[in-house]
């Protein structure tokens, strides 16, 4: 296992690690952003058997102690299962995350005390950068869902929206939409709900530059047609779940 290091905006780098065994063959891959700044940001702890090649991979870019945030879309394993790793090697790092997910989870499972963002809220991460968390409940999964906006490079780090398998480029122009609806059908992974299309539209007002997908390349384009074409299809989806009898 190994981490591969690209820059997808200016100051945004990703470590992505490939994992053949999920959804052979195309496998798979695990997304971990790094934001630079006076207080560098990781987005994605990532699961803690990838610490240590996270841990080193990180290293080619900013000495780990010196990691200031960690944030993550939602409390599961691939999101979160190393942050107290790295609090153990980042004396001055502090997890950051929504209301819901410090209240439900990481009040508790946080080795230091999180802080806690308000939906909108800024952490301004210095030279230039200022990440703004979004509140996006259930979307595609979990109660405590959010993403975060880094406003300087115009990149939305969307966590598990778009998911797709396989492996790609770090940076593509190419489609995501028809990826993600296929690799949809394949896992089911999204929590089909009401508000699906009205909260990812909301995204889409962003009008960011940058999508930063956890699991599958980034994209640079028209992020806000890509955002309302996937917002289309989880409402298509929600129209015919209901429409079952
Ligand atoms: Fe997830
Ligand atoms: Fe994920």
């Amino acid at each position: 296992m190994n981490a591969r290091i690209g820059e997808i905006a200016d100051g945004i780098f990703r470590l992505s690690v490939r994992v053949d065994a999920i959804a052979p063959p195309a496998g798979f891959t695990f997304n971990h952003f790094v934001v630079l700044g006076d207080e560098p940001l990781l987005f994605h702890a990532g699961l803690r058997g990838m610490f240590p090649v996270l841990r080193e991979a990180l290293g080619h870019l900013i000495p780990p102690e010196k990691l200031r945030w960690i944030s993550f879309g939602h409390y599961e394993a691939d999101e979160c299962g190393a942050m107290n790793e790295w609090l153990a090697v980042a004396p001055r790092a502090e997890v950051a995350h929504g209301q819901t997910g410090c209240m439900v989870s990481l009040n508790d499972m946080a080795d230091r005390l999180p802080r806690v963002l308000q939906d909108g809220e800024v952490i301004d991460l210095g030279k230039g950068r200022r990440v703004r968390y979004v509140d996006t409940p259930h979307i595609p999964h979990g109660w405590d869902a959010g993403v975060l906006y880094e406003e300087a490079s115009g990149t939305l780090l969307c966590g598990d929206l778009f998911t797709q398998v396989g492996d790609g480029p770090a940076l593509t122009g190419s489609d995501i939409v028809g990826p993600a609806i296929a690799t949809e059908d394949y896992f089911r992974f999204s929590s089909l709900n009401p508000g699906m299309g009205r909260t990812i539209r909301r995204l889409a007002e962003i009008s960011p530059r940058t999508l930063a997908l956890m699991h599958g390349p980034s994209f640079a384009g028209d992020c806000a047609a890509a955002l309302r074409d996937l917002a289309d299809d989880y409402d298509a989806r929600v129209r015919a779940s209901l429409s079952v009898t």
